[in-house]
C-alpha cells in the first residue's frame, strides 16, 4: 500500500492506494454512514452491506440538487449527527455528490472517500472539489472542502466497465504529458499490464498520478493558476463532449492530441513528441482523431468561455512534461480550431 498526504488551507487528506482497502472500513471510528453509487453497492454488497448506507443514483442526469436533497432527508431520518462520519463510495459522480452533502449537512460533518473508478482514483476524488450540475451546467454548484481520507481501492476496479476503465487511462497519460516524462515512458513500457489490471502496474500508475495531482493542488488549491494545467486537452475535450456521444476520456484523448498539435504549430513541441502522445493513446485503445465540425467545436468553446471570463487559458505543451498556459482570445482561436479540425 502507498500513502500520500495532501495539505491545503481548506484541510488535509490522507490518500491510500492499494488492494482490498474497503475491508478496513470496519475499523473506522466513529461508525460511518455510506453514500454509495448504486452500481458499486450492487457489485460489492459483501464489502458495504453491513453499514448504514444511502444509494446514490448513477448517471450525470442525477447529479443535481434533487438528489442532494433526497440524501439530506435520508440523513435526517437516520438521525445522523455531527459525531458521524460520511463515506462517499463510488466514482467521481458519487464522491462529488457525497463531498457536497457532507460539507453542507449540519454545516459540514467529517467525510472520506472510497474511490471505485480509475478516473476517480487519479483525479476526481483528490483536490476537494465537490458539487453538482444545474440545468446542463456541469459542477456549477459546489465548494472546496478536503475529505479526511481517500482510499483508492484497486480491487474495486475489477467490476468497472471496460470503457470506463480505458476512459480513465486518458487522465493518466495526461499527467505524464504535463508533468513527468519518466512516467510517460513507464506507461508506454507497461501498457499491457495496465490494460490487464496488473496490480503492481496499477498501484504504481495510480500512486504517481495521485502524487502529481496532489503536488499541483497543494500549490494552487483554488485554480488561480497552476491547477489549470490539469485542464490539458480539456478545452477542446469538453467541446467534443458536448457534441459527440463519447465518454470524457475519449473526448479528452482527442483534445490532448489537438492541443499537442497546436503546441507543435506554435513551435513549442517537436512533431516526434506529438507522435509519442498520439501513439500512447492509441495503444491504450483511446481515439486520437474524430470527424469534427470546426464551427461547432468553436461555438462550444465559446459557450464554455462565458463561464470563465474574457480569454481562454489554453494549456499547451512546452516540450513533453512541461506546460505553458497561453491566454488566447476568441478571434485568435477561430483559425487555430479551423486548422486543427
Ligand atoms: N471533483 C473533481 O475534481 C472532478 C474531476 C474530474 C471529474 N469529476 C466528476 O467525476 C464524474 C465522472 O466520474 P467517473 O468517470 O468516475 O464516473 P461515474 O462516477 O459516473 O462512474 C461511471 C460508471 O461506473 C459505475 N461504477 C463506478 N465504480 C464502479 C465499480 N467499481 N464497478 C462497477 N461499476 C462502477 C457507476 O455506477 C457509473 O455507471 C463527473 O461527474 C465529473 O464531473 C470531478
Ligand atoms: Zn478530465
Amino acid at each position: 500500500m502507498h500513502q500520500i498526504k495532501l495539505t491545503t488551507p481548506s484541510g488535509n487528506t490522507e490518500i491510500s492506494v492499494g488492494e482490498n482497502l474497503s475491508a478496513g472500513l470496519k475499523t473506522l471510528v466513529p461508525t460511518p454512514v455510506l453514500l454509495v453509487d448504486e452500481h458499486v453497492l450492487c457489485e460489492h454488497q459483501d464489502s458495504f452491506d453491513s453499514f448504514q448506507s444511502i444509494s446514490i443514483p448513477s448517471g450525470e442526469r442525477y447529479k443535481n440538487m434533487h438528489t442532494v436533497e433526497n440524501i439530506y432527508r435520508e440523513l435526517v431520518n437516520l438521525e445522523i449527527d455531527r459525531s458521524s462520519m460520511i463515506v462517499g463510495v463510488g466514482g467521481g459522480l458519487a464522491t462529488d455528490v457525497a463531498g457536497f452533502v457532507a460539507s453542507t449537512y449540519l454545516r459540514g460533518i467529517s467525510f472520506g472517500f472510497i474511490s471505485s473508478t480509475l478516473l476517480g482514483q487519479v483525479d476526481a476524488s483528490i483536490g476537494g472539489k465537490n458539487g453538482v450540475n444545474l440545468d446542463g451546467y456541469k459542477n456549477i454548484i459546489g465548494n472546496i472542502r478536503q475529505p479526511s481520507f481517500v482510499w483508492c481501492d484497486l480491487s474495486l476496479l475489477k467490476t468497472l466497465a471496460r470503457k470506463e476503465y480505458i476512459s480513465g487511462i486518458a487522465e493518466v497519460i495526461k499527467y505524464g504529458a504535463i508533468w513527468d516524462v519518466e512516467f510517460l515512458k513507464y506507461i508506454k513500457d507497461h501498457m499491457t499490464g495496465l490494460l490487464n489490471l496488473d496490480l503492481k502496474v496499477l498501484e504504481h500508475v495510480v500512486t504517481v498520478s495521485a502524487q502529481i495531482k496532489v503536488e499541483v493542488v497543494q500549490k494552487d488549491e483554488r485554480e488561480s493558476d497552476l491547477r489549470r494545467i490539469l485542464n490539458f486537452g480539456h478545452t477542446i475535450g469538453h467541446a467534443i463532449e458536448r457534441e459527440k456521444k463519447v465518454m470524457h476520456g475519449q473526448a479528452v484523448s482527442v483534445g490532448m492530441v489537438m492541443a499537442a498539435q497546436l503546441s507543435h504549430n506554435l513551435g513549442l513541441l517537436p512533431a516526434s513528441d506529438v507522435d509519442i502522445i498520439q501513439n500512447l493513446l492509441k495503444a491504450a485503445g483511446l481515439p486520437f482523431e474524430l470527424e469534427l465540425d470546426p464551427e461547432v467545436i468553436f461555438q462550444n468553446i465559446r459557450k464554455d468561455k462565458k463561464k470563465s471570463g474574457e480569454h481562454i487559458h489554453f494549456v499547451l505543451l512546452d516540450g513533453l512534461g512541461k506546460t505553458l498556459i497561453k491566454s488566447i482570445s476568441l478571434s485568435e482561436l477561430k483559425p487555430m480550431i479551423d486548422d486543427l479540425c
